[in-house]
């Protein structure tokens, strides 16, 4: 499977302030949704939770949770990546995992690549993204607005 992870991150690498995005810049929703439709979008059930409990249209809605006989309306759950994983082994469709931080931490070492809104502030916010310095590199500017920058990350490769 072709796992991709896609992210906003404020420059002091907040993503999330309680349940909330601390943010709300309608170019980047409308970038997510063409970044993302049609495929897998794997998501925390807290992330899920933020969304109203509601799938996104137009993709399939996979949460990982320890309790997935939780969720429905919708999305299908799993305790584990692994288990997500062994249900959608003949699907074609690309992987994006959405967040939040807690599940880019378990699956970002399944992607070769994160697609990040750079956001242009510093607001205030209790859930930051893992650090990558060591893992990933920036590698291309895809796309600029006045609020956000879309940028490209790839693994790095040593040796
Ligand atoms: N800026 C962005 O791009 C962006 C994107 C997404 C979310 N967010 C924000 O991020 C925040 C949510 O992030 P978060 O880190 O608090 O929560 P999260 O990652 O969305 O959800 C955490 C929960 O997901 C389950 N989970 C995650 N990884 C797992 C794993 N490897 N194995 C089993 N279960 C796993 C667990 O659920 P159980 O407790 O049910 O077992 C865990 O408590 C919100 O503020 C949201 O708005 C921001």
């Amino acid at each position: 499977m072709i796992y991709k992870a896609i992210a906003a991150i404020a420059r002091n690498g907040v993503i999330g302030c309680g349940l909330k995005i601390p943010w709300h810049i309608s170019e980047d929703f409308k970038h997510f949704k063409r970044t993302t439709t049609g495929g897998i979008i794997v998501m925390g059930r807290r992330t899920w939770e933020s969304l109203g409990k509601r799938p996104l249209p137009n993709r399939e809605n996979v949460v990982i949770t320890s309790r997935p006989e939780d969720v429905q309306n919708g999305a299908r759950a799993f305790k584990s990546l692994d288990e997500f994983e062994s249900a959608f082994a003949d699907d074609s469709r690309t992987v994006w995992i959405i967040g939040g931080a807690k599940l880019y931490e378990t699956a970002l070492p399944r992607c070769e690549e994160i697609v990040v809104s750079k956001i242009k502030a510093s607001p205030q916010g209790d859930v930051f993204f893992p650090d990558i310095s060591d893992t990933f590199e920036e590698k291309q500017i895809l796309e600029q607005y006045d609020d956000f920058d879309v940028v490209l990350f790839k693994r790095k490769y040593k040796g």
